[in-house]
């Protein structure tokens, strides 16, 4: 496994194709998920020759918390269903790479049990699933739990048309009759390593962290069902801030206007993230985005992104453009896919070494003093 693109060869093979799909795939032409990694290829580097880096220094303070590496894992709904250790896995990397982990709300192991494995910072994304209550007696877990950090990801009005999805029979695999799901079994029976670790994991796991008053944590839903009642609007921002006073990061900005309206509502960070090319198609590359949202922030918040970080090279261009860390979405996934925790291990230290090179041939020794001297971007995009 030399790099990400092998460690998804790998997922594919492991994963029945209604898995892989869920983690590949994106809304509708998928433009947004091809143009996110595009966008990388556009900005070239522009090193200095003939400077030895002796000391190395990868560290990066985020939210005056200080990681060992400045990518974070994003988090990824559903990851039990990658592979049964799901956010267990991703959650003990993260701690071992010196970087803080992100629990998505639809997640099938409990917060407490992820925090109890994670020897690093965690934060918390929150969907409103469930309504105001659920959310709120979420937050009060993860207090109690010591997460230190709450992601509101806004990208989600409705969930996005993940063509993939419904082709692979996603909702009848997951909620329907027996009858509905004959057309759709094959391609899970043809994975019978992946069917015996799910079947022995206790089959279809329940989303943990919503748990609905009297009847207990919600079963697993189809994400267009799950997203479909929890869209999040500006005026919940009151009393999400009320319930939670600690460090807010608000997840799927993509212009400046929306950088300072999420200031304003009391962000510390916003992540310029198009959700992977996952929500609206034909939105520009994250990467394109990123230094409008960096200029509005004005130091204000921190500036976080995501969307297309296959190799660390793309890391060190986007400290490059402002960003002061990046979230590792589907590079981990694929880790996740292929071999679960030592899958996720792998992923990471491919993306750590990848860094370490770019910046000793770039002659730079720390994070903090990449800038924009370092890369060319096309003229179009000033
Ligand atoms: C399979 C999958 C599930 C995801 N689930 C969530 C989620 O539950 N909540 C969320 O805020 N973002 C979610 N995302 C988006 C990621 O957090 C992140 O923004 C995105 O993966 C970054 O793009 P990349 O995969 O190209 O790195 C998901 C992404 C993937 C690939």
């Amino acid at each position: 496994m030399i790099n990400i693109a092998d460690l998804r060869r790998l997922a594919q093979r492991r994963l029945p194709k209604l898995v892989f799909d869920y983690l590949d795939g994106a809304a509708e032409a998928e433009v947004t998920l091809r143009e996110n990694c595009r966008a990388f290829e556009e900005v070239t580097f522009r090193p200095r020759q003939a400077v030895v880096v002796r000391e190395l220094n990868l560290r990066t303070k985020i939210l005056g918390v200080e990681l060992a590496f400045p990518g974070l894992l994003a988090p990824i709904g559903y990851s039990r269903m990658i592979h049964p250790e799901g956010e267990l896995a991703a959650a003990r990397a993260a701690g071992e790479f010196g970087t803080t982990f992100i629990l998505s709300t639809i997640s099938g192991h409990k917060l407490e049990k992820v925090q109890e494995v994670s020897r690093g910072p965690l934060w918390y994304q929150l969907y409103l699933v469930g309504g105001q209550a659920v959310a709120e007696a979420a937050i009060e877990r993860i207090k109690a739990a010591g997460y230190t950090g709450l992601v509101i990801t806004v990208d989600t009005a409705v969930a996005g048309m993940r063509e993939r999805d419904p082709r692979n029979g996603m909702k009848q695999l997951l909620s329907g009759s027996l009858l509905k799901k004959l057309p759709y079994v094959s391609q899970v029976l043809s994975h019978p390593g992946w069917l015996y670790a799910h079947w022995r994991d206790g089959g279809m796991p329940k989303l943990e962290n919503i748990v609905v008053p009297g009847q207990g944590p919600l079963p697993l839903i189809d994400v267009s069902a799950a997203l479909a009642d929890s869209a999040v609007e500006w005026k919940d921002f009151a009393w999400i801030r009320k319930a939670w006073s600690g460090p807010l990061i608000v997840k799927g900005v993509l212009t400046g206007d929306d950088a300072r309206r999420s200031i304003d509502e009391g962000a510390s960070a916003v992540v310029v993230s198009n959700h992977g090319g996952r929500q609206l198609d034909g939105v520009s590359a994250t990467l394109r985005a990123l230094p409008e949202v960096v200029a509005a922030a004005s130091q204000q918040a921190e500036v976080l992104m995501d969307g297309g970080i296959r190799r660390g090279a793309d890391i060190v261009k986007a400290l490059c453009l402002g960003a002061r860390g990046v979230l590792i979405g589907r590079a981990y996934g694929y880790g996740l896919g292929a071999a679960g925790y030592p899958g996720v291990v792998r992923a990471m230290t491919i993306l750590r070494e990848d860094v370490e090179r770019t910046m000793r041939l770039l002659g730079c020794a720390s994070m903090e003093q990449l800038d924009s001297s370092f890369v060319n971007v096309p003229g179009a995009w000033r």
